[in-house]
Order: structure tokens, then C-alpha cells, then sequence
């Protein structure tokens, strides 16, 4: 019997999400020292999390996100954002500054299947305010995509709320395109970028 696409994709998935920690092949990445910023970035898998730092993920996304999810249909729902916060495939980059270790920023992201294909699922890239415009979100992105493609994933995916001009303009700088499967008459775009344009941006 034939395997199908489908089954290879999950099986591509499956490995990526059954690594240890991902990040290892790119260790040497795992800082940011730019811009007045001197932060260190650590790998974790939410069930592994303590409540003092699912505390601090949850603090920040709630400063960020609160004001901006109550005007949209999704709404503002804690025990919704909590359980896909804290989800078992739930990955996370931890981004904290080295001086007194406070958290800076960080990465949600998931090994996952869209569309039938094998993609890193980014579900948040949640900065705190005084380390914005200052480039870490550009060097968090490439390392997603640094990571998605060493691990054979086809395509990178994320949803931005059409709301959040100044974050679509981010993602569009950085040459992530609108989806075909993205609806057409909701409040959110589904983007993503491919390992094609990756290096069609790269070569330029
Ligand atoms: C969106 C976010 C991740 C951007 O990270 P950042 O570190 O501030 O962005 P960078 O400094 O790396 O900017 C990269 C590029 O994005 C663009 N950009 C970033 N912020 C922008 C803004 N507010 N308005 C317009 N363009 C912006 C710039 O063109 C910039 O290009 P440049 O380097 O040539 O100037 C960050 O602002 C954030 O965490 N916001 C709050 C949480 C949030 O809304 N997350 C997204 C949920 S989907």
C-alpha cells in the first residue's frame, strides 16, 4: 500500500514536534545583542513550563492582546487563550533580558499540518513594549524560519487580525503573502511564507 502525502506530512510533523528541543542545531542564535538590547532566548515546551512563567506568558499577551481581542469576534476569553497557550504541542522561544531576567518576549509556535502539508504554525509573536522597533522581532521571525525549513516543513503560518495595520505591515516587509486558503469575509488573514520565497528573498 501506497502512503499518501498526507501521511508523509504527518509523519514529517510529528518527528519535528518529537524533538527534544528543536532549537539545539542553532544554539549560537539564541541571543540578541542589538540595538541597547541585550536579551538570552530559551526553548521550552509548554506542559514543561512552570506557573511562575506561564504567569509571565500570560501576563504579556494579556497587556498586548486584551483591548485588541475585546473589539473583534473572537473576543477576550482567559480560559480559551490559556488552554492554546498551554497546549501540549505548544512550543515556545522564552526571550528574557540578561541584566535582571525579566521576560522580553516570546514565541509561540507549533509543528503542525495546514492545508495537508507540514508547516510551523507560529501562534504568537508577543514583544513587550519597550523592546519594540528595535529589530528583535525581525531576528525572531528569521529564526522561525531558520528552524521551519532545517526540520522540513513546507511553509510557515500564522493569523493576524486585519485590525492590526502596523502588524500586517511587519509581516508583509518581511515578504509574507496572503494565502489562497485565507477567507476572503472574516476579520483575519491567514499569511504564510515558503521555503520558495525564503530563498527567493535571500538570493536578492
Ligand atoms: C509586531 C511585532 C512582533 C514587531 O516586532 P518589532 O521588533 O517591533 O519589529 P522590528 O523592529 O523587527 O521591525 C521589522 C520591520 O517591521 C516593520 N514594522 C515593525 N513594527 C511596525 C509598525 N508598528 N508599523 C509599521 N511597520 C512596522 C518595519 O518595516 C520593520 O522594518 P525595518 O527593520 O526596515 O524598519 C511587535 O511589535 C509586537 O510584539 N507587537 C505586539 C504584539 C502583537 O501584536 N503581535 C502580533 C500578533 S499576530
Amino acid at each position: 500500500m501506497s502512503i499518501s502525502q498526507l501521511e508523509i506530512s504527518t509523519r514529517a510533523a510529528n518527528v519535528a514536534n518529537g524533538l527534544p528541543d528543536p532549537t539545539k542545531p542553532f544554539s549560537s542564535f539564541m541571543k540578541f545583542n542589538k540595538n541597547d538590547l541585550n536579551l538570552t532566548m530559551d526553548f521550552i515546551k509548554a506542559p514543561a513550563m512552570t506557573s511562575l512563567l506561564k504567569k509571565e506568558i500570560f501576563s504579556l499577551i494579556k497587556e498586548n492582546m486584551m483591548e485588541i481581542y475585546k473589539k473583534c469576534p473572537w473576543g477576550w476569553n482567559e480560559k480559551n487563550k490559556r488552554l492554546e497557550l498551554f497546549h501540549r504541542k505548544a512550543r515556545y522561544i522564552v526571550v528574557r533580558h540578561s541584566s535582571n531576567k525579566s521576560l522580553a518576549a516570546f514565541v509561540h509556535f507549533r509543528f503542525d499540518i495546514e492545508e495537508s502539508i507540514e508547516v510551523l504554525y507560529l501562534y504568537e509573536i508577543q514583544l513587550e513594549k519597550s523592546v519594540r522597533k528595535k529589530g528583535l522581532g525581525r531576528y525572531l521571525m528569521s529564526l522561525m524560519e531558520t528552524i521551519a525549513f532545517h526540520y522540513n516543513m513546507k511553509s510557515i503560518v500564522l493569523t493576524v487580525l486585519k485590525s492590526q495595520e502596523n502588524v500586517m505591515k511587519f509581516y508583509f516587509s518581511l515578504h509574507y503573502e496572503i494565502q489562497s486558503h485565507s477567507p476572503d469575509d472574516e476579520f483575519y488573514y491567514i499569511l504564510g511564507k515558503s521555503k520558495k520565497t525564503l530563498e527567493l528573498h535571500n538570493e536578492q
